[in-house]
């Protein structure tokens, strides 16, 4: 059995993980709109990845007996005015991901639930590739995006991205 305010933390971080790639397929959406289909093709992948966390946790929970509950997803309300936005904005998300899972990881500590701090192992690292993912965009953007036939080989460059499933991920 899970103590209850680490419970409560993973719970919320399902939502969370559901709530990233409801964000990620709205970058994809906005993409998708903009014409550029590798950069929606790459998000939607994105959006698979965060809700294997999602699950990865759910499973987490309900393995140590906890019943998980549901609560309403948010909504994307991120505008964008030029097609760089998006990627400035995911990673800001990204590292206020990283910021929640360090919280979870913190109180776990302090309460000596190993268990739980190796589950979370998997996402401290995740997260470290999460960040450079989005600043490696960020700054392929800056490189190539803003000239025509840069953008064009770049946005084939996103459309290459294959969906690997997380299950690899910590062992439950
Ligand atoms: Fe589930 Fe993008 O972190």
């Amino acid at each position: 059995m899970l103590n209850a305010k680490i419970a409560k933390l993973i719970n919320e971080q399902v939502n969370k993980e559901l709530y990233s790639g409801y964000l990620y397929l709205d970058f994809a959406n906005y993409y998708a709109d903009e014409g550029l289909d590798g950069f929606a093709h790459w998000y939607e992948i994105q959006a698979q990845e965060e809700r294997d966390h999602a699950m990865m946790m759910r499973r987490y929970l309900i393995d140590n007996g906890v019943r998980v509950t549901f609560d309403a997803i948010a909504k994307p309300d991120k505008k964008f005015a030029k097609s760089s936005d998006p990627l400035d904005a995911g990673l800001e998300h990204e590292q206020y991901v990283t910021s929640l899972i360090n919280n979870i990881y913190a109180e776990a500590f302090a309460i000596k639930d190993f268990k739980t701090m190796q589950f979370l192992d998997w996402f401290i690292k995740e997260q470290g590739e999460e960040e450079k993912n989005a600043e490696d965009m960020i700054k392929k953007f800056q490189l190539f995006g803003h000239d025509a036939k840069g953008l064009y080989s770049l946005n084939q460059e996103l459309a290459a991205r294959v969906y690997t499933p997380s299950a690899t991920g910590p062992v439950m």
